[in-house]
């Protein structure tokens, strides 16, 4: 049994401030969920906030990202044992915003994810392909190779300890949602493709998220489909009544 994840990620919005009244309306809306792990991922400068705002709750917190060395001479970089000494349980790595605008690819992807892995951190590795990709009929192969050139290299004992998200690039802050048909095949080819790598056992025990366009009105079809184990949620977590909705589907 996987146990879904619903996550939300913030990207660069909201205060400190801000960050303490959503968690002091947002706790109380997801009190009684049972049987899923939520995370908010937030802002560097949030996660104090973050973490007080969420400290004996049933939420946990994660960064956007980490660089793959412990410390050193990288202006305006984070790193693992950072963010784990600040609070942070999880963080996001490789998401397609950090592939377009800052350069990440699959190869830093693979550095951070073994660097989050030893500073004690789930890492949620994003993949996923663009409108054109799709439309060239060519998105299993993109996604083999961010799943090869990213993923492939941890160890069995490491990959056990990872999260991904798929996220068609099409989908994000579009408002067009994958149907849970093509996200289904799509999670399904994803999860064939770690049974290749790792094996039948890591296929069926890895939590595969869908995240682009997650709504309150689309997540319980989603959540139906099979090789769905979660949301990696953008605009819709920002709001506290919209992300509990989510996270109560
Ligand atoms: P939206 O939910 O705003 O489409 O963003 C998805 C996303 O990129 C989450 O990481």
């Amino acid at each position: 049994m996987r146990t879904p994840l619903m996550a939300g990620n913030w990207k660069m919005y909201k205060t400190p401030a801000e960050t303490t009244a959503f968690f002091q309306d947002f706790l109380p809306m997801v009190a009684d969920a049972k049987d899923r792990e939520i995370v908010l991922n937030v802002p560097f400068v949030d996660i104090a906030a973050a973490v007080a705002g969420t400290a004996g709750s049933n939420v946990g917190i994660g960064g956007q990202n980490l660089h793959w060395e412990t410390e050193g001479a990288y202006t305006g970089e984070i790193s693992g044992p950072m963010l784990r000494a600040a609070g942070c349980h999880y963080v996001v790595i490789g998401h397609s915003e950090r592939r377009q605008y800052f350069g990440e690819t699959d190869a830093t992807v693979l550095k951070r994810t073994v660097s989050a892995l030893a500073a004690g951190l789930t890492p949620i590795v994003c993949v996923g392909e663009l409108l054109e990709e799709r439309e060239s009929g060519r998105t299993n192969q993109v996604l083999q190779t961010q799943f090869d050139g990213g993923i492939a290299g941890l160890s069995p004992e490491q990959f056990a300890k990872i999260v991904i998200a798929y996220e068609p690039v099409w989908a994000i802050g579009t408002g067009k949602t994958a149907t849970p048909e093509i996200a289904g095949e799509t999670h399904q080819a994803i999860r064939a493709m770690v049974a290749a790598k790792f094996g039948a056992d890591a296929a069926g025990a890895v939590r595969i998220l869908y995240g682009g366009s997650v709504k309150p009105n689309n997540i319980k079809e989603l959540m139906a489909v099979e090789d769905i184990d979660g949301g990696l949620v953008g605009g819709a977590s920002l709001e506290a009544a919209s992300f509990a909705a989510i996270v109560n589907f």
